[in-house]
């Protein structure tokens, strides 16, 4: 009898010892999965659009020039892919959609595996949402976002648990948490969300693309609130809120409303929005976070404008079996945000978000730096009428702060701030002066 109580007394503690356990390891787990801002107070995203990747080295080039043509194939989309992230070593990587082709693609689950290797074998944390063509091999929507979200390193989400009923698969929002052990470590500074912006309109008196639905918006609404109220709040309360960024594939009809005197990039093709709008660029001007948009879906556009305090941004056609344009160079974009540092040293808020391109050139070439946002501090006298200087190509100087001005050496002159060395921050040794 005593014996006989005394097992299950036992087990009922091993139980205890292994649900704790278990929960140490969601625990670490988690931790582990925390995107946060490095030493640096910098954190890089690479956008990856469009790579319309099929079955690999049997998969031909599109749009290269003739005599490119016998050497050309999905590989070269992964060599690009695996340059890119040496070159730029991001501390996430963003696939804004068509990342497979399907009518190409024999196996889906097999050309997304291979789609995404690199980013795999990076072990940099990648996500990845959908665009209108990676359902049209073997797998569904769904089976398509369930297949990425099974893949290793990744931080995709089918869809967000809370969101009882939400149209389309892989929305999902991350926060980006502040320096270790800095006032910030605890306060998510930075959120990303992606969207499904679908693939087709289903309603048969619209025609065209998909767009993204009330339910997607009402989710990023509540989202978005739920991320300012923590910000708001202690440790640390904020006034406003963290800046948000928005990765989907479709663009907006939003996109439309520049021409070459008020964006930064090209523009050689029609914007392919929805035949419809949906409201998502009112809704995330009402949230007030969004300080960016970024999409694919137009390869041969790569352009930034600004409309209304948010960045409408096109990464520009990275694959080899998209199409593109011959004698123009495949493309993605890089997004570094970095935090404000106090008189003490301590890491703040984001202070500034800044883009450029990168050219599958020979030279990997960076072209269109530019300043997406920068938090504009209570009483501030507005900087002198050509500062920041605009530059082409990214030159960066470490500002005796700390800072680095991507613009060289004018933008720190712009600054008031005497140049400590050539190169960003946290790179090379003290070399030259300006
Ligand atoms: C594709 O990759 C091959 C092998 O590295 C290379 O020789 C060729 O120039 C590349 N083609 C293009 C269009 O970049
Ligand atoms: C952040 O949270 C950890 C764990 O809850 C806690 O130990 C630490 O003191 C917090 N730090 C700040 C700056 O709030
Ligand atoms: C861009 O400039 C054009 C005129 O060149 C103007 O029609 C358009 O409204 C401008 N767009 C924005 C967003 O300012």
């Amino acid at each position: 009898m005593v014996v006989g109580r005394k097992i299950p007394y036992l087990s009922l503690s091993q139980l205890l010892v292994a649900v704790l356990a278990f929960s140490y390891l969601i625990v670490a787990l988690g931790a582990q999965k925390q995107l946060r801002f490095g030493q640096n107070g910098k954190f890089k995203i690479l956008q990856v659009a469009d790579m319309h990747f099929a079955d690999g080295k049997t998969t031909p080039c599109l749009d290269v020039f003739p005599s490119q043509m016998h050497t050309c194939s999905d590989i070269n989309t992964t060599a690009f892919i695996e340059r890119m992230i040496r070159a730029e070593k991001p501390d996430l990587i963003v696939f804004t959609g068509d990342n497979i082709v399907g009518f190409d693609a024999t196996d889906a689950a097999k050309s997304l595996s291979a789609a995404f290797a690199p980013a795999i074998s990076s072990n940099i944390p990648w996500v990845a949402v959908l665009g209108n063509h990676d359902q049209e091999s073997t797998l569904s929507r769904e089976g398509v976002m369930k297949h990425i979200v099974g893949l290793q390193n990744t931080l995709s989400q089918l869809n967000p648990a809370e969101a009882h009923v939400i149209d389309g698969f892989g929305n999902y929002n991350l926060e980006i948490g502040g320096v270790e052990n800095s006032r910030f470590q605890n306060k998510s500074v930075l959120n990303l969300y992606f969207l499904d912006s679908g693939d087709y309109s289903t309603v048969p008196s619209i025609t065209g693309y998909g767009w993204i639905k009330p339910s997607q918006q009402f989710w990023f609404q509540r989202t978005s609130a739920n991320l300012r109220r923590a910000y708001a709040s202690k440790p640390e309360p904020q006034k406003g809120p963290a800046p948000g960024l928005v990765y989907f594939h479709i663009p907006l009809p939003e996109f439309a409303s520049f021409d070459s005197s008020n964006f930064t990039g090209v523009k050689q093709e029609g914007i392919s929005s929805a035949s419809v709008n949906s409201g998502f660029f009112t809704t995330m001007v009402q949230a007030g976070d969004v300080k960016a948009v970024f999409t694919g879906h137009d390869h041969l556009n790569d352009f930034c404008g600004e409309l209304t305090g948010i960045q409408l941004c096109y990464a520009g056609g990275f694959g080899y079996h998209a199409y593109g344009k011959a004698g123009w160079s495949r493309r993605a974009r890089v997004v570094v945000a970095s935090l404000e540092k106090s008189e003490k040293g301590d890491w703040g808020p984001v202070k500034s978000i800044k883009t450029w391109k990168r050219l599958d050139d020979p030279y990997l070439t960076a072209i269109d730096g530019q300043a997406l946002w920068s938090k504009s501090p209570a009483g501030a006298t507005p900087a002198p009428e050509e500062c920041p200087i605009a530059c082409i190509l990214p030159h960066p100087v470490c500002g005796v702060n700390g800072v680095t001005y991507w613009c060289g050496c004018p933008d720190a002159l712009c600054a008031g701030v005497p140049v400590f060395k050539f190169g960003e921050s946290y790179t090379a040794r003290p070399t030259h002066f300006c």
